[in-house]
């Protein structure tokens, strides 16, 4: 299985800010692990002359139409993207976007040919409450679509308290979750369940990366602060190309 670290921009980034994945491009385009840089929309079609693989951070689930301000998946291939991200928890909460949406913009992400990154993850208080597995196994399956495999999908574990918050879970904690993550993908997709992505973020940073990627069943990370500067984010890739 090879690896793979996302940066997401967010609603980050203007044209003066590409040089940073110039700088990325140089030191780990050519690596071990697949390199990914969630873009905002507008920035998709200079990004992918970069040389990095490029994403998008939401699709809608038609191919066209009367949706103003929306941008579908087919619209994101089209710049030259083959990532993009679905079922993230600032969608999940800033767009009531539910499962059964996020499932079908995950098909469309299929369908127009991008590896879907899907994000699930629990609140604090389901955190507190000791939920965190029942709601993440009912996440991913009303949110992952049957014909879910390795070569479209990567699975992120963001639990939303520790997204942008300098916070993580224990390595214990996340090492338990991503095994009974993992058992659950097994069960649902037999052998392709073994072999798809189970990526963990929230608050990933060179500190802490060195100690989450030795995790078994930790195939990457999904990184939104720290991405946004060369400087941050080369050594956590770095880390993670170190860690195979
Ligand atoms: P963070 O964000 O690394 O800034 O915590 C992660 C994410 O939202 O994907």
């Amino acid at each position: 299985m090879r690896k793979l670290i996302a940066g997401n921009w967010k609603m980050n980034g203007t044209q003066a800010d590409i040089f940073e994945l110039d700088r990325l491009a140089i030191a780990h385009g050519a690596g071990e692990v697949d390199v990914v840089i969630c873009g905002p929309a507008t920035l998709l079609s200079q990004m992918v002359r970069v040389g990095l693989n490029i994403g998008g951070q939401d699709c809608h689930t038609n191919i066209s139409g009367a949706n103003t301000g929306d941008i579908s998946a087919m619209m994101i291939a089209d710049t030259g993207a083959r990532y993009v991200i679905t079922g993230h928890s600032e969608r999940r909460n800033d767009h009531n976007e539910n499962d059964a949406l996020i499932s079908a913009k995950t098909k469309a992400g299929w369908d127009a040919g991008l590896h879907v990154i899907l994000c699930i993850g629990e609140t604090e208080a389901q955190y507190h409450k000791d939920e965190t597995l029942d709601v993440l196994r009912a996440q991913m399956d009303h949110s992952i679509p049957d014909g879910a495999s390795e070569e479209n999908t990567t699975i992120a574990y963001e639990p939303i308290w520790a997204i942008g918050t300098g916070l993580t879970p224990t390595t214990k904690e996340i090492s338990a979750v991503h095994a009974a993550l993992r058992a659950h993908l097994v069960t649902r997709f037999g052998a392709s369940g073994t072999a798809i992505r189970l990526v963990y973020g929230g608050s990933v940073k060179a500190s802490n990366a060195n100690d989450i990627f030795a995790l078994p069943n930790v195939d990457g990370a999904l990184v939104g602060g720290a991405s946004l500067k060369a400087t941050d984010f080369s050594p956590i890739i770095l880390a993670l190309q170190q860690s195979v």
